[in-house]
């Protein structure tokens, strides 16, 4: 199957990226993504009947692929919460078209054994979150009471298992962790893991975002200077979220992600499907289309296509470049429902 020429938004955006969210629940309680407060004991989370099936999931993707698709993104939540999600990753992994299939995780999960599972599944890569070196700050932003040593121990079984090039995305917040920008970034050095930092974002409802928290990419980037010489490398293809910076004396690449300060809306290219079914346009959408009702009143490919290529011919989203003028009032959907 040759790629198809992708439909066009408002803004002649192509639809190119897919990120899957396969479950909204998580064993962490990051304070910016899903704060204990707010994602208690008694949370509704979505029901089991709720959720897509695998085959269902599957049989999304190959329909996204077919429209012009070429990456797609699992996420969550926590996506390894998922049982046996290598199955998954192998129906993925059949579709013809697929240039990158990636997964996005906080490592808690993965073991030397299980990235091996993933790999031999078809994933290509993994990206794992971590916030902080220093374990008090890591565990504050992740209020989990995993040691740090698990997740780098992650970072290494991923990489040991060709799971790469693994990249590792701390979310930077003022006050909570910039101390930890330096020796993250030189941890990484020399070891082909791309360390990426994350402006932290007004996602979801319940983080209560302030501008104030936010560490701007200026300054993150300034931090890295004062201890080493970069030089940016140019955006390897179109839609891409993060500046790449390349160290100087050859120790790799690290990159920013600067989403409140300099917004990248006008190459998005990203749709997301959330874990019932809903296909959102926009991180910060307020509604998404509901592809499981059509998947389950029993809609052919056909009439499944032209909705998505509906949903996304329609669209006008471009949220971070008006977030400077938003009032804040619309009902945001949450990260670990709609999958970062
Ligand atoms: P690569 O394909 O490896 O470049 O990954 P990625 O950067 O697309 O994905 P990842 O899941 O690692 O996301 C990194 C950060 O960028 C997270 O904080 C995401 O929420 C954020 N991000 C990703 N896509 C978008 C987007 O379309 N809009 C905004 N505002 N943020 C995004
Ligand atoms: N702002 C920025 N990044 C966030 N993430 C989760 N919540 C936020 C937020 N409010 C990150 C996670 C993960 C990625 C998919 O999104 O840490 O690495
Ligand atoms: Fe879980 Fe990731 Fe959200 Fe943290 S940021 S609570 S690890 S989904
Ligand atoms: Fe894309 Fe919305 Fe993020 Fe802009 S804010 S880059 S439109 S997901």
């Amino acid at each position: 199957m040759h790629a198809a020429a992708p439909p066009l938004d408002k803004l002649s955006r192509p639809l190119r990226d897919l990120r899957i969210s396969v479950t909204d629940r998580c064993n962490f309680r990051c304070p910016y993504c899903m704060p204990r407060e707010v994602f208690g004991p008694g949370h509704p989370f979505l029901p089991r009947a709720a959720i897509l099936s695998y085959e269902e999931i599957a049989r999304l993707a190959r329909i996204f692929v077919r429209l012009g698709v070429v990456k797609i993104r699992l996420t969550g939540g926590e996506p390894l919460l998922r049982r046996d999600l290598d199955t998954l990753i192998t129906r993925l992994a059949a579709i013809k078209g697929i240039r990158d299939l990636s997964l996005t995780t906080n490592g808690s999960l993965l073991d030397p054994a299980k990235a091996r599972a993933l790999k031999t599944a078809g994933l290509g890569r993994v990206t794992v979150s971590l916030d902080a070196l220093d374990q008090p700050t890591f565990t504050a932003m992740s209020n989990s009471g995993l040691p740090v040593a698990r997740v780098l121990d992650a970072i290494t079984a991923a990489a040991d298992a060709g799971l790469a090039p693994v990249k590792v995305n701390m979310v930077v917040r003022r006050g909570m962790n910039e101390a930890d920008i330096v020796p993250l970034a030189g941890r990484f050095r020399h070891t082909g893991v791309i360390i990426r930092f994350i402006e932290y974002m007004d996602v979801g409802q319940s983080n209560g975002w302030r501008l104030d928290d936010v560490v701007p990419a200026s300054s993150i980037l300034m931090r890295l200077e004062s201890h080493w010489s970069l030089e940016p490398v140019p955006p390897r293809h179109p839609g891409e979220v993060a500046q790449v910076w390349r160290y100087r004396d050859g120790a790799g690449e690290i990159g920013i992600i600067a989403s409140v300060t300099q917004p990248f809306c006008g190459g998005c290219n990203r749709a997301r499907l959330s874990s019932d079914g809903k296909l959102f346009t926009c991180l910060f959408a307020t509604a998404g289309l509901d592809l499981r009702a059509l998947l389950r009143a029993g809609a052919d490919d056909g009439a499944i296509t032209a909705a998505i290529h509906g949903g996304w011919t329609r669209r006008v989203d471009r949220y971070s470049e008006l977030r400077v003028h938003a009032t804040g009032k619309r009902a945001k959907i949450e990260m670990s429902y709609i999958g970062g």
